[in-house]
C-alpha cells in the first residue's frame, strides 16, 4: 500500500508549531545539511533528480524551473514563495502553515540558499492574516536560533525572511500579478517574456513557488532525490496534499503517496470514506474550481476502463474529452442531489468577480457567462444560450494574458460537454428545474 508521509508526519505533534518541538523531532536538518555539506548547485541538482513539480496547479519541474535562474553579476535573486491560496476547493497551504509552519520556514532557508537568495519572501493571502501572525512567529523563533539573519549556522550565508500580506484578490496567485503586488501596486498579471526567472521581482531574477513545492524540498534534502523520486508513481513522484471537499463522510486535508487509485482516496478508511448520507457520487473536480469536471463513471476509471489514479498522468488521461487534472489538489466531490448548472453558475459568478479586467476577452466573456449561467439556472433561458456559452467560452480560452481566461472557460466547456442533457433540461423543463434537481447521469454508451 501507497501511504508514505514525507510533510504532515509530524502534524498531530502536541507543539509542532514551536522551534523547539520542531527541532526536537528533526527539523531544520535540511538547513544544516545544505549550508553545511553542500553547494547551491547540488541542492538544485537534488530537486531535479526528486522529479518534483511544482505544486501550484501547473506541475511544472520545480528543478527545472530553478536552473532557469539567471545569475547576473551584482544582481540580487529572490525567491517568493506563493501562499496566496484562493483557488475555490483548495485549502492545503492554509492547513500546512497553520499546522506545521516551520517546515514551510525550513524550506524556505534550504531553498533561498540553492538560489543565492538573500531576502525571500511568502506572499500569503490577505485574508490569512492569523497564519500571517503565526509564520512571523516561527521566523522570531528561526532568527533567535541562528537559522536566519546574518551567518546562518556560522557558514556566511545571510538570509532575511519577510511575510508579505496578499492584495485580496485571486488574480494575486497568478505569478507575475503577485509579483506586481508584492511591489506595491495593483496585482495585474504581466506580459510573459520576459518570464520572473530573467525579469521578476524588483526587475531581478526571481522564482515563484507554491508553498507545499517548498516545503517538498525539506524531505528531498534530506534523503536525497532519488528516495524522493522513489515515492510515488512514474512522474508524478512524492506526496501530495489533497483538499477534499464536497459531499464526502471525511472532508479534510490528506497526504496521499501519488499513485493511489481515485476510488481509494474517496471510499478508503484512511481517506474521504465514501459519499455522505449515503448518497451517490455524481460528479467530481479533482484539481479545484479551475479544473475539468468529471461525471461519476469517468471518476474511478478512464474510458479506456483502467483505474483512475491520483496522478497528473492518470487524471488527465483522455484529454479534455474525458479526463481533467491534478492542479491545486482541490477535490471536490458532488452527490447526487447536487445541481451541475447551479455549481458551474457558481464557479462562474467567482470568475466574473475576480477577472483583473485588464484582457478584453476574460472582463467581457467571465461577465458574459455568468449572466447566461444565471439566466439558465433561473428557468430563464433557452437551448441558444447553451451554444452561447460554448462560442464564449472560445474567444476566451488562450486569449489572455494570464490562464485566469482559461480556468473561467475549462470547468464551463468541461459541464457542458458531460452534463448537455442537464443543461437543457433546466431550459425544457424551466419550472420543474426550479423545484427539484435533476439526479443522476448515465453513461452514454458512446462518448461524444
Ligand atoms: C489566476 C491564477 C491564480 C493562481 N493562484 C495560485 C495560488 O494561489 N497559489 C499558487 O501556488 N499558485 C497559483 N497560481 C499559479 C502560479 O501562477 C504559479 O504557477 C505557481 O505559484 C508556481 O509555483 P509551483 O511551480 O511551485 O507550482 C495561480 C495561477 C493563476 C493563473
Amino acid at each position: 500500500m501507497k501511504n508514505r508521509k514525507l510533510l504532515l508526519e509530524n502534524v498531530h505533534i502536541p507543539g509542532i508549531e514551536t522551534f523547539d518541538i520542531y527541532r526536537k523531532n528533526g527539523g531544520y536538518r535540511s538547513v544544516e545539511k545544505a549550508l553545511k555539506s553542500m553547494t547551491p548547485d547540488e541542492v538544485v541538482e537534488e530537486v531535479k533528480k526528486s522529479g518534483l513539480r511544482g505544486r501550484g496547479g501547473a506541475g511544472f519541474p520545480t528543478g527545472l524551473k530553478w536552473s532557469f535562474l539567471a545569475k547576473p553579476e551584482g544582481v540580487p535573486r529572490y525567491l517568493v514563495c506563493n501562499a496566496d491560496e484562493s483557488e475555490p476547493g483548495t485549502f492545503k497551504d492554509r492547513y500546512l502553515m497553520e499546522k506545521i509552519p516551520h517546515l514551510l520556514v525550513e524550506g524556505m532557508i534550504t531553498s533561498s540558499f540553492a538560489l543565492g537568495a538573500n531576502t525571500s519572501y511568502i506572499y500569503i493571502r490577505g485574508e490569512f492574516m492569523y497564519i500571517l501572525h503565526i509564520l512571523e512567529k516561527a521566523i522570531a523563533e528561526a532568527y533567535a536560533n541562528g537559522f536566519l539573519g546574518k551567518n546562518i549556522l556560522g557558514t556566511g550565508y545571510d538570509l532575511d525572511l519577510v511575510v508579505a500580506p496578499g492584495g485580496g484578490a485571486y488574480i494575486c496567485g497568478e505569478e507575475t500579478a503577485l509579483l506586481e503586488s508584492l511591489e506595491g501596486k495593483r496585482g495585474n498579471p504581466r506580459m510573459k517574456p520576459p518570464f520572473p526567472a530573467v525579469k521578476g521581482l524588483w526587475g531581478c531574477p526571481t522564482v515563484v513557488n507554491n508553498v507545499e513545492s517548498i516545503a517538498a524540498v525539506v524531505p528531498i534534502v534530506n534523503d536525497g532525490g532519488d528516495a524522493y523520486a522513489q515515492t510515488g508513481l512514474g512522474k508524478s513522484t512524492g506526496t501530495k496534499l489533497i483538499s477534499a471537499g464536497g459531499n464526502l463522510v471525511r472532508p479534510g486535508v490528506y497526504e496521499i503517496e501519488m499513485g493511489i487509485t481515485v476510488e481509494e482516496f474517496i471510499y478508503g478508511d484512511d481517506y474521504c470514506r465514501g459519499i455522505a448520507n449515503g448518497k451517490k457520487l455524481k460528479a467530481c473536480v479533482p484539481g479545484g474550481s479551475s479544473v475539468p469536471i468529471l461525471p461519476h463513471y469517468l471518476v474511478t476509471k478512464t474510458l479506456a476502463g483502467e483505474d483512475r489514479l491520483m496522478t497528473y498522468e492518470s487524471l488527465a488521461d483522455g484529454g479534455f474529452a474525458s479526463g481533467s487534472m491534478l492542479g491545486s489538489g482541490g477535490f471536490i466531490a458532488f452527490d447526487e442531489d447536487q445541481c451541475i448548472v447551479r455549481n458551474t453558475w457558481n464557479f462562474a459568478r467567482f470568475y466574473a468577480h475576480e477577472s483583473c479586467g485588464q484582457c478584453s476577452p476574460c472582463r467581457e466573456g467571465t461577465g458574459w457567462m455568468e449572466k447566461v449561467l444565471n439566466r439558465l439556472e433561473h428557468g430563464q433561458g433557452n437551448l441558444r444560450d447553451i451554444t452561447l456559452l460554448e462560442e464564449i467560452n472560445k474567444k476566451i480560452e488562450g486569449n489572455t494574458i494570464c490562464p485566469l481566461g482559461d480556468a473561467a472557460a475549462w470547468p464551463v466547456a468541461a459541464a457542458i460537454r458531460h452534463f448537455r442533457d442537464e443543461f437543457e433540461w433546466h431550459v425544457k423543463e424551466r419550472e420543474v428545474s426550479q423545484t427539484r434537481n435533476y439526479g443522476l447521469i448515465t453513461q452514454p454508451s458512446v462518448e461524444a
